[in-house]
């Protein structure tokens, strides 16, 4: 097991005890953010910090620590531990009394910091196809996951890596990740707003794609255009960012096209690599 840090305390894993009064137990009332890391290091560490800080405020979640309290913590929790290189996750979760729908200005709040050991998996990906049943506040990283925990089974139960969401016929993200299609040399990927998590691997990938000069556009595409796209890439903090084989069962993407997605997958591996983070 790992050493974790739960409101003050750094404890084994197994001896974290969440209160009845953390309102994450009746109503997911909380927020989370993830990320990866190397040799003591977190990538893109501001970038997720940020997000973090910025759902807090949007969901009014108190929040009793700075972006560099925050920061040093992560970094406490990665030196607890014997991980070289490791997936970090980090919650606020709105606590106070009896379950009731509405909260108070009384209300408080709880953080919680895990580490466990990651590594990267170099192969394509199988997607399944789901109707993407979830609400409309995609782009708030908060903890009501469960149209994405069923998803992400029924890809698993198939024996497949994620499930792409797909809305009145257009594509919108993944279960846990988001989605790219490339086609005629030009990068689609969904614009933001609520109906998608602000992916900062998306964001990264976009990134690149200036520096790399590939045109890209943040642009609705149909589940018609992720059938014959010419390259399908799927983002994440943990994947980084993996070629797409298969989807429901049909191979996708076109052989022999010169890869736009193998420049990326590089740029961004480098990018992690890079003695920065
Ligand atoms: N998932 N879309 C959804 C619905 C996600 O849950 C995630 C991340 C992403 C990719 O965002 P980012 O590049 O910032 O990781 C997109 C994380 C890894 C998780 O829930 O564990």
């Amino acid at each position: 097991m790992s050493i974790v840090y739960y409101n003050g305390e750094f404890c084994d894993f197994s001896e974290v005890r969440i209160p009845l009064t953390d309102r994450c137990v009746f109503f997911g009332d909380g927020i989370y953010d993830a990320a990866i890391g190397k040799d003591g290091g977190v990538y893109l560490e501001r970038e997720h910090i940020d997000r973090f800080f910025g759902n807090a405020e949007r969901m009014k979640i108190k929040l009793s620590l700075s972006k560099e309290e925050l920061s040093a913590l992560l970094r406490e929790v990665i030196k607890r531990n014997d991980f070289k290189r490791y997936f970090l996750y980090f919650q606020l979760t709105r606590t106070l009394g009896e379950r009731r729908h509405s909260y108070t200005d009384e209300s408080g709040s709880s953080l919680l910091i895990t580490v466990k050991k990651h590594a990267f998996e170099d192969r394509k990906l199988k997607l399944i196809t789901a109707e993407d049943i979830r609400y409309r506040m995609c782009n708030v990283k908060t903890l009501n996951l469960l149209p994405a925990v069923i998803a992400s089974t029924e890809a698993e139960e198939k024996g497949c890596d994620e499930a792409v969401f797909i809305r009145n016929g257009i594509v919108t993200e993944c279960a846990h990740s988001n989605i790219c299609i490339v086609k005629g040399g030009v990068l689609y990927t969904h614009p933001e707003g609520p109906l998608i998590l602000p992916g900062v691997t998306r964001r990264r990938v976009l990134y690149f794609c200036e520096k790399l000069g590939i045109p890209y556009a943040e642009r609705e595409f149909t589940k018609e255009d992720l059938f014959t796209a010419d390259e399908i890439l799927v983002t994440s903090t943990t994947k980084l960012c993996a070629k797409v084989e298969e989807i429901d069962g049909i191979k996708v993407g076109k052989s022999g096209a010169k890869s736009v997605a193998d420049a990326i997958i590089s740029s961004l591996r480098e990018d992690f690599e890079s003695p920065c983070c």
